[in-house]
C-alpha cells in the first residue's frame, strides 16, 4: 500500500521550531514513520500553478513531504475566505461570523480542484490517499471526476454541528453530496459523526444504516476516531526539556509561585476572553490568592487577515492589560501573554511546569494541548487539567475539572478549586486520564483509520463504481472551470 496524506498545513521535522495547529504537529510523527507522502501547501502562491508545481520534494522520516505552491489568484478565497470565513465559523457554531462571496466559494472549488490534479502524480494501482480536514471537503469528488478508482479516506479535525448551523454555509447541499465521493469519513466523537448521518438523512433524504450510506455516488461509511498523541514520546519530551533554558527561566522566574497555563491559536473559537475573564474573577472573588499563582498564556496570532481574527486579537491585548492593571502590583503580574508560538519541546517544558492546564474551548474537535498538558506531568506530583466540557478531549479526559466555559464564576471557582487540590486526588485524577491517552494515541488512530479505510473497500467495494460515476457538477452545482 503507498499512502498519499493530504493536509492544507504540514509539517517539517523540525524539534525547535514552533509548529501551528494541531494537525500538522499530530500527524509528523506517525507520517514519518509510516513511509507515506505528505502533500500540502508550500505557504506560497503562484501565478498560473500548474499542476507540475510542486515546490519541493523533500525526505521526511522514512516517507516525503511534497509541498505544492497554491494558484494566486485563489489563495485569499480558499484559505481566508471559504474555508476560515465559511466553514470554520460554521462548523464551531458561530454562523454569526460567516462572511463570504459567491467567489469564494469558487476559489475554494478551484483550490480543491487544483489539489486533486496535482494528486494526480501519485496515482497507482497500490494508491491510498487520505485527506484532512474542512479545506478539501470537495477534494475527494475532484478525484472521483479524473477516474480515480482507489481508496479515498477522510478525516475531518473540527467538529460537525447540528443540521441547522451547517445550513447556514452557502453550498452546503453540494459540499456534502461531494463529501460522499470518499469511501470512508471520520470524525472526532460520536456526537460529530450522529450531527453529519442526521444531515444526510433529514437534508439529502438519504438512509444511514450502520454508519454505511449509500447515494447515487456510490457507498460510504461514518465512523468515528478520536485523534490521540505519542504519549509516552511527548512525556519524555516534557521531563527532558526541564534543562531547556527558556523552561529554566520560567522556573527561577516563579520563585515559589504557582503557575495556570493555556496555549491556544488565537481563535474565537477557544474562549480566551472567558479564561482571562475567570482569573479576572478568581482574584476578585478570592484576593488572597494574588502572587501566589499567575497565569501564563502563550496566544499564538493566527488568519490575522480576517477581521474576526484580528478583532480578537485585539481585544485580547486591551483586556490583559485591563486585568493585569487593577489585581497586578509592582512586581508581580497576574496574567504573562505571549502573542508568540515555542516549540513543541518547550511547550512540553512549560506544561510541565504548571500546576493547572487551563483548556476552556467553547467548542473544539479534539483540543490535543489538553491531552499533551497530561502526558507532559510529573507522575509524583501532577498538575490539574480544568477542560472545557465542549472539546473533543473530554469524552476521554473525564476525570479532568470539567466546566462550562460561558459561566465564568464556575470556572474561577473551579481553578481554585484545582490549585487546592491534594496530590493524593491529582495522582488519582492524572492516573486514570493517562490510562485512557495510552488507550488511544496517535498510533491507533493512524492505523485503525487506514485498517479501517482498507477494509472499507475490500467489503462494500470502490466508491462510484463506473456505471454511477456522474461528475457532481452535472447535479446542479455551477461550473467554475
Ligand atoms: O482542524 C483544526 C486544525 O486543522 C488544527 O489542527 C489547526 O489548529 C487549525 O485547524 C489549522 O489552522 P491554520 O489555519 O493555521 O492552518
Amino acid at each position: 500500500m503507498d499512502l498519499v496524506v493530504v493536509s492544507n498545513r504540514v509539517a517539517r521535522a523540525k524539534a525547535n521550531e514552533p509548529m501551528t495547529g494541531g494537525l500538522a504537529a499530530a500527524l509528523l510523527p506517525v507520517v514519518e514513520k509510516s513511509g507515506a507522502i505528505w502533500v500540502g501547501s508550500s505557504g506560497r502562491v503562484r501565478d498560473n500553478a500548474t499542476k507540475d508545481s510542486f515546490a519541493e520534494i523533500e525526505t521526511l522520516g522514512t516517507g516525503a513531504l511534497a509541498l505544492l505552491d497554491l494558484p494566486a489568484a485563489h489563495y485569499g478565497g480558499y484559505y481566508e475566505g471559504f474555508a476560515n470565513s465559511a466553514l470554520w465559523p460554521a462548523l464551531h457554531s458561530r454562523t454569526d461570523l460567516i462572511k463570504v462571496s459567491q467567489d469564494d466559494y469558487q476559489s475554494y472549488r478551484e483550490v480543491n480542484a487544483f489539489m486533486a490534479r496535482a494528486l494526480m502524480r501519485f496515482r497507482k494501482p497500490s494508491a491510498m490517499f487520505w485527506i484532512q480536514d474542512y479545506h478539501f471537503l470537495a477534494l475527494g469528488a475532484e478525484m472521483r471526476d479524473l477516474g480515480v478508482r482507489n481508496p479515498i479516506g477522510f478525516f475531518l479535525h473540527t467538529p460537525w454541528p447540528a443540521r441547522r448551523v451547517i445550513s447556514g454555509v452557502p453550498h452546503h447541499r453540494e459540499l456534502v453530496e461531494a463529501m460522499l465521493a470518499y469511501d470512508l469519513i471520520g470524525f472526532q466523537t460520536d456526537d460529530d459523526r450522529e450531527n453529519f448521518a442526521n444531515y444526510l438523512r433529514l437534508d439529502l433524504n438519504l438512509d444511514v444504516d450502520h454508519g454505511v450510506v449509500t447515494s447515487r455516488f456510490g457507498t460510504s461509511r461514518l465512523a468515528t476516531f478520536p485523534i490521540g498523541i505519542d504519549v509516552d514520546g511527548f512525556a519524555a519530551q516534557a521531563q527532558r526539556a526541564a534543562s531547556h533554558p527558556d523552561v529554566s527561566r520560567l522556573r527561577k522566574s516563579l520563585h515559589g509561585e504557582r503557575l495556570a497555563i493555556g496555549v491556544d491559536r488565537v481563535d474565537y473559537s477557544k474562549g480566551l476572553v472567558n479564561r482571562i475573564s475567570a482569573f479576572d474573577r478568581l482574584f476578585e472573588m478570592q484576593p488572597s490568592l494574588k502572587r501566589t499563582v499567575s497565569l501564563l498564556q502563550i496566544a499564538t496570532p493566527s488568519r490575522g487577515g480576517i477581521e474576526a481574527y484580528s478583532s480578537l486579537q485585539d481585544a485580547l491585548s486591551k483586556q490583559v492589560t485591563d486585568v493585569n492593571g487593577r489585581h497586578g502590583e509592582v512586581d508581580w503580574a497576574p496574567i504573562r501573554y505571549l502573542s508568540k508560538g515555542f516549540s513543541q519541546t518547550v511547550l512540553a517544558g512549560f506544561y510541565r511546569a504548571a500546576q493547572v492546564g487551563v483548556v476552556t474551548p467553547l467548542h473544539d474537535g479534539m483540543n490535543l494541548v489538553a491531552k499533551e498538558y497530561v502526558a507532559a506531568q510529573n507522575p509524583i506530583d501532577p498538575g490539574v487539567l480544568v477542560l472545557s466540557k465542549f472539546a473533543g478531549a473530554a469524552n476521554e479526559l473525564d476525570t479532568a475539572l470539567l466546566v462550562n466555559p460561558h459561566d465564568i464564576d464556575g470556572m474561577a471557582r473551579t481553578i481554585a478549586t484545582a490549585l487546592s487540590m491534594p496530590a493524593t486526588e491529582r495522582r488519582m485524577r492524572w492516573e486514570a486520564m493517562m490510562a485512557k491517552l495510552r488507550a488511544g494515541t496517535i498510533h491507533d488512530w493512524f492505523a485503525s483509520f487506514i485498517a479501517a479505510l482498507e477494509t472499507t473497500q475490500a467489503r462494500i467495494g470502490p466508491n462510484l463504481p463506473s456505471a454511477m460515476v456522474r461528475p457532481l457538477r452535472a447535479v446542479g452545482a455551477p461550473v467554475f472551470h
